[in-house]
C-alpha cells in the first residue's frame, strides 16, 4: 500500500503539514495543521492551512482523520479549521491528558479545563490500528520531546512528528516538561526496526543556508546517516549529546501560546465578558 502525500511547509515555524491520501477521489488524512499566529498583534490567520483545505477541495478527497503527532510547543494548531472545512474525526496521544495536567498547572486554566482528552473526538494508544479508506494505519507511541507524542504508520508512510528530523538536522529536543532523552532514544529504536525502504516524513526541518527545505527521508537513510542516532550511537552516547545540546537551546519562540492552545484541541480558551479570548504569560515559570 502506497499512500499519495502531499507535503505544506510553514516557513515561519519550519512546519511540515501534510495530507495523506489513497489518490483523487479517495479518502484522506491531514496531520499536523499549522494556525499562522502573529504573536506581536495576538491575530491569527487560516491562509497556511486553507492551502490544505485547497488541496482536499481540489482533489474530491473524504477526510476521515485530522491528527496530531503531539501537542506542539512552536505552533498553534489549525485542526479544528480543517476538521470545520472538510470533516474527520480529530485524534491525538492517549498521553495527552498528561500534558494537560501539566499545561493546566502552568496556566492556571479554569476549573472547567478537563484533563480527560475530550477535546479530541479520538485518542489512540500504542499499537492501535485505524483506516484511511483502503489504507491500512498503525499508532506507534514514541515518549521522548513529550509523553503523547505518536508516529502515524499509513501504508509504507511514517509521520515521525518530533523524533528524528532529516538525517543532517538530527533529532527533537528532549528538555520539555516530561521529556526525556533516553525515552526518545528508545521510541526512536522502534522507528528505525521498521523495513528500510519505509518512507519518513518529518514534522519539521531546519536547513538553514545549507540547503533547501525537505521533509522526506527512508529508514534506511537514517539508520545510516542521522548525525545523532544512526546505527551504533549508544543510548548513554545519545542522552549525553542530546542533553548538551537542549542546554544551549532557547524557548521555542511560540511556545507560550502554542501549548496552551494545542491542549485544547487547538480551540482559544473560553472568551470573557467582553466576548474576547486571552492567552496567558506565566511569569518566570517556564
Ligand atoms: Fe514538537
Amino acid at each position: 500500500m502506497r499512500p499519495q502525500v502531499e507535503a505544506f511547509l510553514d516557513p515561519d515555524t519550519e512546519t511540515w503539514s501534510y495530507v495523506v491520501f489513497e489518490g483523487t477521489g479517495g479518502h484522506a488524512a491531514v496531520i499536523d495543521p499549522v494556525l499562522d499566529y502573529d504573536p506581536k498583534a495576538g491575530r491569527t490567520s487560516t491562509a497556511g492551512a486553507q492551502r490544505l483545505v485547497d488541496f482536499v477541495k481540489r482533489h474530491n478527497l473524504n477526510v476521515d482523520w485530522v491528527l496530531e503527532t503531539h501537542a506542539h510547543a512552536d505552533h498553534l494548531s489549525a485542526a479544528p479549521f480543517v476538521r470545520d472545512q472538510v470533516g474527520g474525526r480529530l485524534a491525538i496521544g492517549e498521553h495527552i491528558r498528561e500534558v494537560q495536567e501539566t499545561f493546566r498547572e502552568v496556566f492556571n486554566l479554569e476549573k472547567e479545563f478537563l484533563c480527560d482528552g475530550s477535546q479530541f473526538d479520538h485518542l489512540f494508544s500504542d499499537g492501535e490500528t485505524f483506516s484511511v479508506g483502503e489504507l491500512e494505519g498503525r499508532v506507534i507511541h514514541v515518549p521522548g520531546h513529550t509523553p503523547a507524542d505518536m508516529a502515524w504508520l499509513i501504508g509504507d508512510a511514517l509521520f515521525v512528528g518530533d523524533t528524528l528530523f532529516m538525517p543532517d538536522g538530527g533529532t527533537a529536543r528532549c528538555d520539555f516538561p516530561g521529556g526525556d532523552a533516553g525515552t526518545l532514544y528508545r521510541s526512536i529504536q522502534k522507528l528505525l526496526a521498521l523495513p528500510e525502504q519505509t518512507r519518513v516524513f518529518v514534522c519539521h526541518d531546519y536547513p538553514g543556508d545549507r540547503r533547501e527545505y525537505a521533509c522526506q527521508t527512508t529508514v534506511g537513510e537514517q539508520k545510516h546517516h542521522n548525525i545523532h542516532i544512526r546505527d551504533g550511537v549508544s543510548e548513554a552516547e545519545f542522552v549525553r549529546m542530546r542533553e548538551a545540546r537542549d542546554a544551549t537551546l532557547e524557548m521555542p519562540r511560540l511556545i507560550l501560546p502554542s501549548v496552551q492552545v494545542n491542549v485544547r484541541g487547538g480551540n482559544m480558551p473560553p472568551p470573557e465578558g467582553n466576548g474576547v479570548s486571552y492567552l496567558k504569560i506565566p511569569v518566570n515559570r517556564l
